[in-house]
Parts: structure tokens; C-alpha cells; sequence
């Protein structure tokens, strides 16, 4: 049977990709930092930056879907994208994996942000590990906007670029996204995905104001320098097709607020 090994399986996307995988003909392998345990896939425990655990967890695995990450955490974002990356592709060149999917960002060879940089070197070292790859770059989830404007609400004001354009997707969308790309095996290209709708500041805001009965005034700034200047030419966006069908009012009104768990399981 066919064995695939999901890194990140408690992050927001991997949970979704977990629910998505079909039950029968496959293994579905999942990898943690730390034991756990749910139906429907085998848990390894397994550490990229450290490299325990990883050639267990890779062993006699078919494909990899890479999703570990850990944005914005300083030092530690690059042991885990860039080491760890390393680490599982060596772990896979040793045990013959046919087909290593790794998760990137849309746009992140245009906006210049520390974090986008780490991905495109992550993205490289995937181009030339050896094994055979698919790169999906997908934008931002509904999730992790709603996870972020709620940060913001904790300030007196949201603060808002009203040139800035989004295309939320959904993770659930995503996961079948992912589903196709592993069912057609190795691609040797950058594929992107996106979001059913391009979405400007207001709208964004205002749909997540009403849904989260959050009354904080909005501050209309705008965002300075060449971060800015990205943001505003839309360079978080994609026309790829086939995109995303689930909205952002789809997401506001289907969570109840509550958002997902995260790690969990
Ligand atoms: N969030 C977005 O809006 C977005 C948009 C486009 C693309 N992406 C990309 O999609 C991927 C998944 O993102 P996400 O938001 O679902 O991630 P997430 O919720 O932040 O979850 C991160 C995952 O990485 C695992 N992890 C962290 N450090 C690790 C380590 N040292 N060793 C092994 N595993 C480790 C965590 O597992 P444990 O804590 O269980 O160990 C967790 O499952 C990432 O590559 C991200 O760059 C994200």
C-alpha cells in the first residue's frame, strides 16, 4: 500500500489535508514534534531541526507532502525551513522517495520579506535535492487573516493600506489541491493557487468587522517602502487556475468565530 508522509499535519493546512485523504489504499504517515494519536493516520514523532526521528518517519514512504514550517520565530524559521528542509531530503534521497511536494507562498520571489526569502532558498534546495518535486505557492488562508486581524484588534484601531489586495483561500481547498498534485506525481515545476476572489482592503475588513462584531475604527495608512509597493502591485495574488472555491464570507459565516485548532489533534 501506498505509504505518503505529511510534515506540519497539525499546522492549519495539514489538519485539513489529514480530513482529506482518502481512507482506503493509502497510509497517510504524520509527523509532530511531539506524540500523538488520531484515526485514520499513523503519527511519528520527528524533530527537522534536530533530525530526530525523520529517517523513521520518511522510511518506506512513497511521497512526502512538506508542510512543517515555522514563520516569523527568528533564528528557528531557518533551522526548520532551511536545515530541516535539507535533513528531510537527504532522508529521502536515502530511501528512494518518488515524489517530495513542498508548500510556498505566492509571491515570494517579488515581496521582500525576510520570511519569503527563507522560502525561495527552501524552494531551491527542494529544485535541486535530488528528488523528484512539486511546488505549490498558495495565498494567503482564510485562517491566518483571521488570525492576524485579530491580533491587530487588540490595538485601539486596525490599521489598514486601502491599495492592498488579498486572495484568501481556504485550507480546505488547498488540501484538494494537494490531493491532485500527489496523485499526478512529480511535476518539476512551481504551480500556484489561490483564492476564488481578489479582495481589497475594505472588503476584507468589513466582512471580518461584522463577523467578529469587532466596532474598532479603521486607520487608513499607508504602508511605506518597497514592502508596500509589493503589496500594492498585487504581487500576493494569482490569475492561476484552477483557484479556490470556498470565500472569505464562506469562512466568516461557516467558523462561528471560534477558529481551528492548531496542533491539537
Ligand atoms: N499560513 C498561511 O497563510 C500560508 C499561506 C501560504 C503558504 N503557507 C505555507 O503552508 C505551509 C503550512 O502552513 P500552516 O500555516 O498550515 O503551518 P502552521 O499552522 O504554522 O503549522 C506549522 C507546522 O510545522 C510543524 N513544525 C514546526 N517546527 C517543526 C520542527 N522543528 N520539526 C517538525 N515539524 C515542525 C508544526 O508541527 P508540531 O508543532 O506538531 O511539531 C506544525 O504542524 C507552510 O510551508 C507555509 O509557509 C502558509
Amino acid at each position: 500500500m501506498r505509504t505518503i508522509l505529511v510534515t506540519g499535519a497539525t499546522g492549519r493546512l495539514g489538519t485539513a489535508l489529514l480530513d482529506a485523504f482518502p481512507r482506503d489504499g493509502l497510509t497517510v504517515r504524520a509527523m509532530s514534534r511531539r506524540p500523538r494519536s488520531s484515526a485514520g493516520a499513523e503519527w511519528r514523532t520527528a524533530d527537522l531541526t534536530t533530525g530526530e526521528g525523520v529517517a523513521p518517519a520518511v522510511a518506506g514512504a512513497d511521497t512526502i507532502v512538506h508542510l512543517a514550517s515555522a514563520p516569523y520565530k527568528g533564528r528557528y524559521t531557518g533551522r526548520v525551513e532551511l536545515d530541516g528542509t535539507r535533513r528531510l531530503l537527504a532522508a529521502a534521497r536515502e530511501c528512494g522517495v518518488r515524489h517530495l511536494v513542498y508548500l510556498s507562498i505566492v509571491g515570494v520571489d517579488r515581496v521582500p520579506w525576510g520570511y519569503f526569502r527563507t522560502k525561495v532558498m527552501a524552494e531551491e534546495l527542494v529544485r535541486q535535492g535530488g528528488v523528484p518535486w512539486t511546488i505549490m505557492r498558495v495565498t494567503q488562508f482564510h485562517e491566518f487573516v483571521d488570525q492576524a486581524l485579530r491580533g491587530m484588534a487588540r490595538l485601539p484601531f486596525l490599521l489598514a493600506d486601502p491599495g492592498i489586495t488579498a486572495q484568501p483561500v481556504d485550507v480546505r481547498d488547498v488540501a484538494g489541491a494537494l490531493l491532485s498534485l500527489v496523485a499526478d506525481g512529480p511535476a518539476g515545476e512551481i504551480r500556484e493557487y489561490g483564492g476564488p476572489e481578489v479582495l481589497d482592503v475594505d472588503t476584507t475588513l468589513g466582512a471580518w468587522r461584522r463577523a467578529r462584531g469587532v466596532r474598532r475604527p479603521v486607520l487608513r495608512v499607508r504602508l511605506p517602502g518597497r514592502l508596500g509597493r509589493a503589496f500594492r502591485a498585487g504581487h500576493l495574488t494569482t490569475g492561476a487556475r484552477p483557484s479556490g472555491t470556498i470565500t472569505w464570507a464562506d469562512y466568516l459565516a461557516g467558523s462561528g468565530g471560534a477558529g481551528r485548532g492548531h496542533g491539537g489533534r
